[in-house]
């Protein structure tokens, strides 16, 4: 039996491929390389010594999946794959709506009809909109600003109504808090294309020198400083908590926060940065960013109780190895 990893040649994807290859399960990734590279296989070579099986394919087209769950014998879905710029969704919704929600449409169809019992999503702490921290699983959800943060809704809701409707199709969802950080080999994590939209690849970029300094979107919030304050997860810690999601996997629907429980500020975040790596990073206080919210963290109480799983790497780790990761790619 194998587990279907779609986008697993992904940043998060292939800490998670790392992860599971690891523990000696059985990897078919699925990614049609619209955000990653192919060489990150060789990559995740290096670090397990195990090659995992592969396919170019779209997964939003059931043409091109479908034949994927002919072929293998499917336990579980593991589906990162998903177009996930913030602001590009904006400008560019029907792209967002089209590959995210038929991504999710047509696995699900798959997963019924070639009886996947476990099907594990990536979503987002997003889905919470502008809600009560720290964030419970069982808060009513607000709207997200953005069409990204829509298409992660209605999966969630598609899903969950598969579910109900076939007893033996179970999902779990994993809201995600902020990933960073990369695999301490230093040879995979996040390359983001063209300007980074988030704050940590922007901060390593200012520190290699690629940009002159950080722009920390306002710092009048209701925080610590004034600044956002942000759950950041190592992306290890979260490849392993899609590990737990898999071997606790529970029947029907079950939702989880996976986050480290704790806010941190940008200018702590910075300061974290500087001191861990020996780095000053020049930044400008400039306006709020349209669509942020001042504070965003997990409760992570369901998750250790249900899945015992908890992170285990701190904000120093996470800094250490995203500059890590930063200061030997190539450019
Ligand atoms: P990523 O862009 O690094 O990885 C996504 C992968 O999916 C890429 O390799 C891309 O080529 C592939 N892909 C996209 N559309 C595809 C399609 N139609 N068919 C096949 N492959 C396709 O992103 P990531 O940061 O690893 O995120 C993984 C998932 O987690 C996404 O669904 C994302 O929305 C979600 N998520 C990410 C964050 C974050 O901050 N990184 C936060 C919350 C949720
Ligand atoms: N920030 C800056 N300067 C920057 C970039 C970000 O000050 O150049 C600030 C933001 O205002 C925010 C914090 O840093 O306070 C974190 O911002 P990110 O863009 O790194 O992350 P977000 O919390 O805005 O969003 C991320 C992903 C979303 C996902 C969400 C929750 O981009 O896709 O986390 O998981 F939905």
């Amino acid at each position: 039996m194998s587990i279907l990893v779609t986008g697993g040649t992904g940043y998060i994807g292939s800490h998670t491929v790392v992860v599971l290859l690891e523990a000696g399960y059985d990897v078919i990734i699925a990614d049609n390389l619209y955000n990653s590279k192919l060489d990150v296989l060789d990559k995740i070579e290096t670090i397990t010594g195990i090659r995992p099986m592969f396919y170019n394919v779209d997964v939003s087209k059931r043409s091109e999946i479908e034949p994927l769950f002919k072929m293998h014998s499917i336990e579980a879905i593991l589906h990162f794959a998903g177009y996930k710029a913030v602001g590009e969704s904006v400008a560019l919704p029907l792209m967002y709506y089209r590959n995210n929600l038929l991504g999710t449409i047509e696995l699900a169809d798959c997963a019924v009809k070639y009886n996947v019992s476990k099907f594990i999503f990536s979503s987002s702490a997003t889905v919470y909109g502008d809600n009560i921290v720290p964030l419970h699983e069982d808060l009513p959800l607000l709207p997200t600003t953005n069409p990204y943060g829509e298409t992660k809704a209605i999966s969630e809701r598609i899903l969950t109504d598969v579910a109900k409707a076939n007893s033996d199709f179970n999902v779990t969802l994993l809201r995600y808090f902020n990933p960073i950080g990369a695999h301490a080999s230093g040879l995979i994590g996040e390359i983001p294309v063209g300007t980074p939209n988030n704050l940590m690849p922007y901060l390593t970029q200012v520190a290699k020198g690629k940009r002159t300094h950080l722009s920390v979107f306002g710092d009048n919030y209701p925080t610590v400083d004034g600044t956002g304050v942000r759950d950041y997860i190592h992306v290890v810690d979260l490849a392993i908590g899609h590990m737990a999601a898999l071997k606790g996997m529970h029947d029907g629907v079950n939702v989880y926060n996976l986050g480290t429980g704790k806010g941190s500020s940008v200018l702590e975040l910075i300061q974290t940065f500087e001191r861990v790596n020996s780095i000053k990073i020049p930044y400008q206080i400039v306006d709020r960013r349209q669509g942020d919210v001042a504070a965003s963290y997990a409760d992570v109480s369901k998750a250790y109780n249900d899945l015992n799983w908890k992170t285990e790497k701190s904000l120093e780790d996470m800094c250490r190895d995203s500059w890590f990761f930063e200061k030997n790619l190539k450019d």
